[in-house]
């Protein structure tokens, strides 16, 4: 079956942005705060963006499956196809009225990401990408940056909600990358850190036990921007697994031995 990509895209555009005017209203009001865990939050705002996006994507593809973060686990009479949805990226900052969030969709054909789109409506940039297309930010074609080397590279990590129980673990990687890179920022939004790699604001970014959601809309875009994408250890990365690195391409392979310089600390990855 061929897919119509542009009547998808233009769903995909219209769920992000409903979702991104609700946040738009709300991010400088008190919020409804619930805990999944002791420092991971969500709020009402999440909730109902996710609402809306379900309901509107359920209207316009009935058949289709759709994963979203907060509460869907859909499968559809149609589902090859699975949209999977981050409706609030940067929950945490959201919470605290700090301007760094998104929201992120991306639709699954038989088991690959073929579209993807992360929108941050504070900014109002949204970065796109249909798979073996190119990725655009408001239309525009990006690419990656052309840092040649770690030594000259600015770089973005994340750090998982198990961070207080794992924080020496967590912080051998910071300080691989701290002591070989330009700097390291902590934006806290993993989608909007992949489309700054994707636009060449970022050079790369790493983090573990990313999900789905935060991952399948932006790693596409990485890859279509002409960056590359890997766990850890530069095995074949995947949205379901656990370990994110992304790059220019450039300075990935410095990127994966500066991991390796974690010696024990790495060993112990698959079960810290
Ligand atoms: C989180 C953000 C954050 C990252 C966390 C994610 P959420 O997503 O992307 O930057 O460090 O690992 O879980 O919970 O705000 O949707
Ligand atoms: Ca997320
Ligand atoms: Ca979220």
């Amino acid at each position: 079956m061929t897919l119509d990509t542009a009547n998808l895209l233009s769903v995909a555009w219209e769920a992000a942005t409903t979702a991104g005017a609700f946040i738009r209203e709300h991010w400088q009001h008190p919020k409804n705060i619930d805990y999944k865990g002791a420092i991971d939050l969500v709020t009402s705002v999440d909730r109902e963006c996710e609402r809306r996006m379900v309901e509107l994507l359920q209207n316009h593809f009935p058949g289709h499956s759709i994963l979203a973060e907060e509460e869907t686990d859909l499968v559809g009479s149609q589902s090859t196809h699975r949209w999977i949805i981050d409706p609030l990226d940067g929950t945490t900052n959201f919470a605290h009225g700090y301007p760094q969030f998104c929201v992120s969709i991306a639709l699954e054909s038989d088991g690959e990401v073929i579209l993807g789109l992360v929108y941050d409506p504070l900014r109002g940039e949204c970065f796109k990408a249909i798979k073996d297309e190119g990725a655009t930010l408001n239309g525009g074609p990006i690419r990656i940056s052309g840092v040649k080397e770690l030594d000259k590279a600015l770089l973005a990590t994340g750090f998982p909600y198990d961070q207080r129980e794992k924080a020496d673990f967590y912080l051998s990687f910071f300080k691989a990358f701290m002591t070989r890179s330009q700097g390291i920022r902590r934006n806290g939004s993993a989608a909007l850190d992949l489309c700054y790699v994707a636009c060449g604001r970022l050079d790369g970014f790493w983090e573990l036990k990313l999900r789905p959601w935060d991952t399948a809309a932006g790693a596409l875009i990485v890859e279509e921007a002409g960056g590359k994408l890997s766990d850890l250890s530069g095995n074949k990365f995947t949205i379901w697994g656990e370990e994110t690195l992304a790059s220019n391409g450039a300075i990935h392979d410095e990127m994966v031995n500066a991991v390796m310089t974690t010696g024990d600390t790495r060993n112990s990855l698959t079960k810290p």
